[in-house]
This record gives structure tokens, C-alpha cells and sequence, in this order.
């Protein structure tokens, strides 16, 4: 499959068309931008990194029932998708305060939550992305009360599977954004899962390994990102490889 037009270029991502109406592809770069863009910057080797994980993730969670828009990786840095069009809701699930959750209730960074906390966020650059509910959703006409709640289920699931997943790495996973779309009217799990939007600590030492160390200047950003890709990688070779599922304590929807 090959690139035809380019028909969106965002933040971290190039979309390209391609022969077939219902597939593009997504280009995967290095850029990285904070806080609505205003901080801008480059991380070495994230187009790479990302596209690689957020493949794994897919394919893990296609095993375990989850439609995602997921086909193929085409190279390093290039995944074939199916084309969607995207619901303007992001999916924030959190497992332990962070960001602006640990801001808004006060709470400190590394409390564990007592169950997960979803929470939905107007995808809206020009308003910074504001959080919203169900009313707000309602008002606004931008996803209906049933996809509203297959998103909320997807990302309770999604986020049992990645916490397994995250942690046969030795990894926390702290909180993550998804984003999803219609496809043909089926809902899909659309985007990237990547450093880039989750938030993922060192198991024993809480060290950041995601985004963060970019949004915070904590240094050592190509590091984090080529250590996330290391340890998801050295999962691909054992018997994760042949029934990741059943390494996870997970069973394959039937
Ligand atoms: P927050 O604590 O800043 O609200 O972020 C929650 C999660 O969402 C965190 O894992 C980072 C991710 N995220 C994105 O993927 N994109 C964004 O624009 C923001 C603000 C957060
Ligand atoms: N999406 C955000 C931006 O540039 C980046 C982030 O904080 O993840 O604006």
C-alpha cells in the first residue's frame, strides 16, 4: 500500500491517503509539542518508537476483543489504518494521580486511586481541550449516550489489559488518553498508545519514562522513549510472542 495525498498533518502525526478509500497511513514523527503547542520541540527516534508500541498495543488488544483501526506496520515509522472518522472526545482513564487530576483534587502525585477515574476531554485546540460530561457531550451532539458508553467500557478494558501488559515490562501505568472513530458506523479505538499519551513509571524506582520528561524538562527524554520500546520488545520474544494473552492471565474474546 502506498501514500498517496496528504490529507492532515497534526501535532506528532502526517495522514496520508492511499489507493484504497477505506485505508490511509500514518506517518509517525519526531516533533513533540506541550501545553497546546506552545512548547515545541524534537525527541530523536519517537516516530519510531511510537509507531512501534502503539502496534504492539493494537495488535494485544485486537487479541483480546478490542476493535482498534489497526492494520499493519508498514516501516519504522509508517502504520496502515483503517480510515476513521474521529469522535472529538478524548479518553483520559487514570489508575494513580498525575497531571491535572493531582491538580484538580489536590492530591499528590503517586496517590493510587481507589478505582479507576474516566474522565472525557472536549478535543478542541482552540478551547485547550476542556474536561467535559455527559451533558456537555450531550449539548455539544459530538458522540451519542451509546458510544459515550462502549468508550467508557473500551477504555476500562483497555486499561485492564495495559496495566498487565505494562507491568510484565516493569512498568506502572499511571493514566492515558485514547481517541476513537467510526468506521462503516462501527466505533474503533483510533490514534496511537505510545509514551506520548500515557503516562508509564519504573515499576521500583518511579522514574518518568513517557512524555512527561519533555513537558517537564526533566532530561534524558531519547532515553525514556528508547527504554519504553527496549522492554516491550524483549516481551515480543518469549512466550509472549506466541500467546501474549495467556502470559497476561487474559483470555482471547471468543
Ligand atoms: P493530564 O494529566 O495532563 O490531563 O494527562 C492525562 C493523560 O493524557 C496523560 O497520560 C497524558 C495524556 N495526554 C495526551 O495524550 N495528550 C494531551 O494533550 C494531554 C493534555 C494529555
Ligand atoms: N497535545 C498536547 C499539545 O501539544 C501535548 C501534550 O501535553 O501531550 O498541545
Amino acid at each position: 500500500m502506498k501514500k498517496e495525498t496528504l490529507i492532515y498533518e497534526g501535532k506528532a502525526k502526517k495522514v496520508y491517503s492511499t489507493p484504497s478509500p477505506d485505508l490511509v497511513i500514518h506517518e509517525f514523527k519526531n516533533d513533540a509539542t506541550a501545553f497546546d503547542g506552545q512548547k515545541k520541540g524534537t525527541i530523536e527516534g519517537k516516530g519510531t518508537v511510537n509507531a512501534k508500541i502503539s502496534a504492539a498495543v493494537f495488535k494485544l488488544l485486537e487479541d483480546a476483543g478490542v476493535t482498534t483501526h489497526f492494520k499493519e506496520l508498514l516501516s519504522d515509522n509508517e502504520m496502515l489504518t483503517y480510515r476513521l472518522d474521529i469522535i472529538l472526545v478524548e479518553v483520559v482513564v487514570r489508575n494513580i494521580a498525575a497531571g491535572s487530576l493531582a491538580k484538580r483534587l489536590g492530591y499528590p502525585e503517586g496517590r493510587h486511586l481507589k478505582e479507576p477515574i474516566v474522565e472525557f476531554y472536549y478535543k478542541n485546540d482552540e478551547l485547550g481541550d476542556p474536561l467535559i460530561n455527559d451533558d456537555h457531550i450531550a449539548e455539544l451532539g459530538i458522540a451519542s449516550k451509546e458510544q459515550l458508553a462502549q468508550m467508557r467500557a473500551m477504555g476500562l478494558k483497555v486499561n485492564d489489559i495495559l496495566k498487565k501488559f505494562f507491568d510484565s515490562s516493569g512498568l506502572l501505568l499511571v493514566d492515558f488518553k485514547l481517541e476513537f472513530g467510526t468506521h462503516n458506523g462501527a466505533l474503533m479505538l483510533a490514534d496511537e498508545v505510545s509514551p506520548d499519551t500515557c503516562r508509564l513509571w519504573d515499576k521500583e524506582t518511579l522514574e518518568k519514562l513517557d512524555k512527561d520528561r519533555f513537558r517537564r524538562d526533566l532530561g534524558k527524554v531519547e532515553e525514556a522513549y528508547q527504554e519504553v520500546l527496549k522492554r516491550v520488545e524483549s516481551k515480543g520474544q518469549g512466550s509472549m510472542e506466541k500467546e501474549p494473552l495467556k502470559e497476561l492471565g487474559l483470555k482471547a474474546e471468543e
